[in-house]
């Protein structure tokens, strides 16, 4: 493991991200050995905090390492009270990031994050060229995570203002989803077996199913969540991101360049739907109370509006427009207040491609990829019933990850932060990808936009959404696989 020299200069920095995800991320990367002697983490926001106030909040959230290590690492801290629109503040910084990059020799390589409102990201990012603080040695990168506007021309906007000051080879934007072991995996277990490259499209496959289930509520995201909902905080992203793994054509080679070219013609392929296609082809839903009256319905939920009409659950179908893939459709699901919380992909194979036994009806094998909680591969395959009847039935073959493994798992925002140290973009959203996938999210937002009065609530909490949502398949005489646990 060799030590990398960076300085990481927090935007947001007392807020609940970095406290929850980035610095316990860090911390990893330094237990790892990845991030050594030759580090600094400055955090701002507008709070009046001391070093040692910040450091302590710091360390509140490390719950391995020795406390020896878990001080050595915290000592690496620094805060700065700043407002991003106050230019002086800029000079303030620039002061304190010059002095640390002499302190620790970090090569003027910098990581800017921007951990707050995206509003905001315009302005920090011009801020820091007019001020000066991008080094003339080493790196200069910007990490921003979403949301990335709330429809395409918002995107666009906020686009044009990061890279005005960033190229964009600089600018690393995060989908945590992008992160997670299974997802990494996908094009290992497509490319990296044959037989399985060899099926893996429209011939042998009869559609393709990827639920991101939640048992949790809204919790304490209401203002943010009022203004998302589940298609725009889920669908445009994650979903979005998922599809491209599984079907981007073949690159010539495994690179980062090549992965997101090929990625690109996916999000390029996704379509455009009218009204009656989003009709047809997608359904919303909003929780009610659970069965026991013991989980609140969304309306109910603290600071939201009692006749809301945001959705906390999104089912549809996606056609893209490749020649692997016509006529698949691509069945996604998403909600909160779920039966369980579970990521799970699942392949479901044409069952009749070559159907010897004709008298028996033959199930559809399943590849399914668990993402979370449980990260690994299930196979469900036909096969003879043991015994002397010619009967066949199924059987699965389980590949899940032991308790062991689980463990050695890296967490999502330690494996990306760790690639945008090393300037990886390969397992980042494009802009390319963005676009695509705003335009189709727009499309059903405009049309769900012409019905304000959707039939709301309904599903109740605990279940797997609404009826409708199983209709969606039923129709064609298919089935969700996953059913909630
Ligand atoms: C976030 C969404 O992007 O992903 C949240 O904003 C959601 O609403 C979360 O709960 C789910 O992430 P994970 O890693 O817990 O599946």
């Amino acid at each position: 493991v060799k030590e990398n020299n960076v300085l990481f200069v927090i935007f947001g920095g007392s807020g609940d991200l970095a406290h929850r995800k980035l610095y316990p991320a860090l911390f990893q990367l330094y237990l790892k050995g990845f991030l050594n002697e030759h580090f600094a983490v400055i955090g701002t926001a507008r709070r009046p905090w001391t070093h040692d106030f910040f450091r302590q909040g710091v360390l509140e959230n490390l719950d391995e390492g020795t406390n020896e290590q878990q001080q050595e690492f915290a000592g690496h801290f620094y805060y700065q009270s700043h407002d991003v629109k106050d230019s002086d503040h800029y000079v303030a910084l620039k002061k304190v990031i010059d002095q640390l990059d002499e302190k620790y020799q970090l090569n003027g390589n910098r990581l800017f994050y921007m951990a707050m409102a995206p509003a905001l990201f315009g302005t920090i990012a011009q801020h820091l060229k007019s001020e000066n603080l991008l080094s003339n040695e080493g790196y200069n990168r910007l990490i921003i995570e979403k949301p990335f506007g709330h429809d395409y021309p918002s995107a666009l906007a906020l686009n044009q203002a990061i890279v005005d000051t960033f190229d964009r080879n600089q600018v690393f934007r995060i989908d945590h989803y992008l992160g997670k072991e299974m997802v990494q995996n996908i094009p290992y277990l497509r490319f990296g077996n044959p037989f399985l490259t060899s099926v893996w499209n429209k011939d042998y496959i009869d559609n393709v199913q990827i639920t991101l289930a939640e048992s949790l509520g809204v919790e304490e995201r209401a203002g943010y969540y009022e203004t998302a909902g589940a298609l725009r905080d889920m669908v445009q992203n994650h979903i979005m991101q998922i599809i491209a793994m599984l079907t981007f054509p073949k690159p010539e080679q495994y690179t980062d360049d090549e992965i997101n070219q090929a990625k690109s013609k996916v999000f390029a392929s996704l379509p455009v739907y009218s009204e009656t296609d989003v009709a047809e082809k997608f359904v919303r839903g909003q929780y009610d109370e659970n069965a026991d009256g013991s989980q609140k319905a969304y309306r109910h939920e603290d600071k939201i509006d009692p006749k809301s009409n945001v959705e906390t659950f999104v089912a549809g179908e996606i056609d893209l427009n490749l020649p692997e893939w016509q006529g698949i459709p691509f069945y996604v699901r998403t909600g909160k207040r779920l039966a369980a919380k579970n990521t799970c992909i699942d392949i479901v194979f044409k069952s009749d491609v070559a159907n010897l036994f004709s008298d028996q009806k033959l199930e559809n094998p399943v590849l399914t990829i668990e993402v979370q909680p449980e990260s690994g591969v299930l196979l469900t395959v036909n096969g003879k019933k043991i015994g002397t009847s010619n009967v066949v039935e199924t059987h699965q073959l389980t590949d899940l990850l032991d308790d062991d493994q689980q463990k050695q798992v890296p967490d999502a925002y330690e494996r990306l932060l760790l690639e945008a140290i090393l300037g990886k973009q390969g397992n980042f959203a494009q802009w390319e990808g963005m676009a695509g996938s705003w335009h189709f999210v727009d499309a059903i937002r405009d049309a769900w936009a012409k019905d304000s009065q959707p039939d709301f609530p309904n599903y109740q909490s605990g279940t797997m959404g609404p009826k409708a949502a199983d209709a969606l398949l039923a129709k064609t005489g298919r089935h969700w696989i996953y059913q909630g646990k």
